[in-house]
Order: structure tokens, then C-alpha cells, then sequence
């Protein structure tokens, strides 16, 4: 019997196996069309908050509403048959209590189909995460800088700077560990810091301005692509896409400007169809 849906490739039991091995390559995505292009090169596709910043233009994640999350989180989904797909649980949602996490994460399954839900948070959120997993919710935990916790953190601050901070963050790794997260996300840390917690914890680490001996890698896309003119030091732009297309919207502009686009072969002459089948008018429906 053929399957209705093909059998996504990547598990969470294989991203676990890949701790200490081959890194996990992880990127984020929003759209189907970008998902499609990743899917192919990643083991993990994060259909991360940042899409608040990254196309909604917010200075923060904190906005992001859990609709928003569930209409990206579907659009990446239909583009992605191999990677294990993990969206974030936005801001306001999860936070103040175990059930609360719950209803919103088994919406957030139930609605895209995705593999697994990412938070922010270690101590504190532990129980919440051992709650969620309990109940069949697949969880990648996220410390270090909390783009969430901005606010109250006093902004963007690399973790690991003060004996305290090295202490508490080790405990922020053991009690996700601890509470069954499947990985954690490791997000400004300092590099002997993310070592150490790499090598001591049973999960993969997933560094982010980390190390690169964590066990995986994530960065926003967008990032890499060159698509902003500022980035944060951990960023490396591995194409200058913002360049790219503004030449090429340039371009445009200037030949609209002067008639010579469309061209000849670009406009459709008598000896053809006028309008192509795909911008054929609607026919009403007859009742
Ligand atoms: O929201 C996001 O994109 C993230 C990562 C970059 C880790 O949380």
C-alpha cells in the first residue's frame, strides 16, 4: 500500500544520534519558497520567531502572535519532505503556566503538522518541558540570550561573561536536559562556555554565536544571504543578496523607464494566445 504522505526522513531520534557525530545543520525558514530551496542541504528547518524582525519589521520577537507562527510554520511544511521541522512557541503563549504551553504547542502540532516546538527558557521552564514532553510534544530547548527576554535582560548580551553566568546557564543546560528536551539551542554564549556545556550534556547543543564544536549550527537565513546591511558578529554572510537584488530591481526600474521591457520576445504577438491559460478569467459558479 502507497503512503498518502511520504514518510518525512529526519526524525528526532536521528537528530539525538547525530550528538557527538556529523554536526546538525539547521536553518530558518518562514516561506514554502525558501523551505523548498533549504530542505535539500539541512537537517533542520526552524520556523523560528525572528520571522517578527526578519519580515514583519518589528525591532523584537515579542509581537509575534502564535497565528502568525502556525501560517508560516504550515507554508514551510509544504515544502519540506526531508528535514524535521521545529517551530518556535512565541512569546506570551507558553509562559505562564505548564497547560498553557500545552494548549498553544498542541495547537501548533495539530494545525501544521511540524515534528517538534522550540521555547525559551531553562530552569524556569523545565517543568514545563518535561510537562509538554509527557504528553507527547517533542520539545528543543533554547538558552543563552532569550531574544524573548530582551526586555527584561536589559537587550542582545552575550551569556558566560561572569562566573554566575557560567554557573547558572551549566544549570539551565542540565534541567532541559534533564526534562527530556530532544536538543537545545545555544544562543550567544561564550565559546569556552558552549564547549564545556557540549561536552557535559546527553543532548546536541545547536550553537548560535556559540562554538563551532557545538553539535550543530543554526543561523537565520536572511543572515547568511547578506539580505541585511547590519548583522551581529556571529553572522557570516555567505552571499550579498541584498546587493544582488537591489542591481537587479535597478535594472528593472531603468528599463521600464526606457520601453525596453517587456521586449519582442517577452509580449505575446497575434500569432499566439493572448492571455496565457493560467491568467484566464474565473468562470462564476453555476449553482
Ligand atoms: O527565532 C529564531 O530564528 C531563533 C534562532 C535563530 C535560534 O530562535
Amino acid at each position: 500500500m502507497s503512503a498518502i504522505r511520504p514518510t518525512r526522513k529526519l526524525s528526532i531520534a536521528n537528530i539525538r544520534a547525530q550528538k557527538g557525530g556529523e554536526p546538525i545543520i539547521c536553518l530558518t525558514a518562514y516561506t514554502a519558497m525558501m523551505a523548498e530551496v533549504l530542505d535539500p542541504h539541512v537537517n533542520v528547518l526552524l520556523v523560528g520567531d525572528s520571522v517578527g524582525t526578519v519580515l514583519g519589521g518589528h525591532d523584537t520577537t515579542i509581537p509575534v502572535t502564535v497565528d502568525e507562527m502556525i501560517h508560516h510554520a504550515r507554508s514551510v511544511m509544504r515544502a519540506s519532505p526531508k528535514s524535521l521541522v521545529v517551530v518556535d512557541v512565541p512569546f506570551g503563549s507558553y509562559e505562564a503556566n505548564p497547560e498553557q504551553a500545552f494548549e498553544t504547542c498542541s495547537r501548533i502540532l495539530k494545525e501544521t503538522g511540524a515534528d517538534a516546538v522550540k521555547l525559551e527558557g531553562g530552569v524556569t521552564q523545565a517543568p514545563t518541558i518535561e510537562f509538554l514532553i509527557k504528553r507527547g510534544v517533542p520539545v528543543m530547548a533554547h538558552i543563552g540570550l532569550r531574544p524573548q527576554a530582551v526586555r527584561a535582560t536589559g537587550g542582545y548580551r552575550i551569556v558566560g561573561k561572569t562566573d554566575e553566568e557560567c554557573a547558572s546557564l551549566k544549570q539551565d543546560a542540565d534541567a532541559v536536559t534533564n526534562a527530556g528536551a530532544f536538543a537545545v539551542v545555544l544562543e550567544g554564549v561564550v565559546e569556552s562556555l558552549a564547549v564545556e556545556i557540549t561536552t557535559q550534556i546527553a543532548i546536541p547543543t545547536i550553537g548560535i554565536g556559540a562554538s563551532p564544536l557545538c553539535d550543530g549550527q543554526i543561523l537565520v537565513t536572511e543572515d547568511l544571504l547578506g539580505m541585511f546591511e547590519r548583522t551581529p558578529k556571529f553572522v557570516r554572510k555567505f552571499a550579498d543578496l541584498r546587493t544582488t537584488i537591489s542591481g537587479a530591481v535597478k535594472d528593472y526600474a531603468d528599463e521600464v523607464r526606457a520601453r525596453t521591457f517587456p521586449s519582442e520576445e517577452e509580449t505575446y504577438s497575434g500569432d499566439k494566445p493572448a492571455i496565457p491559460l493560467r491568467f484566464k478569467k474565473a468562470q462564476p459558479l453555476k449553482h
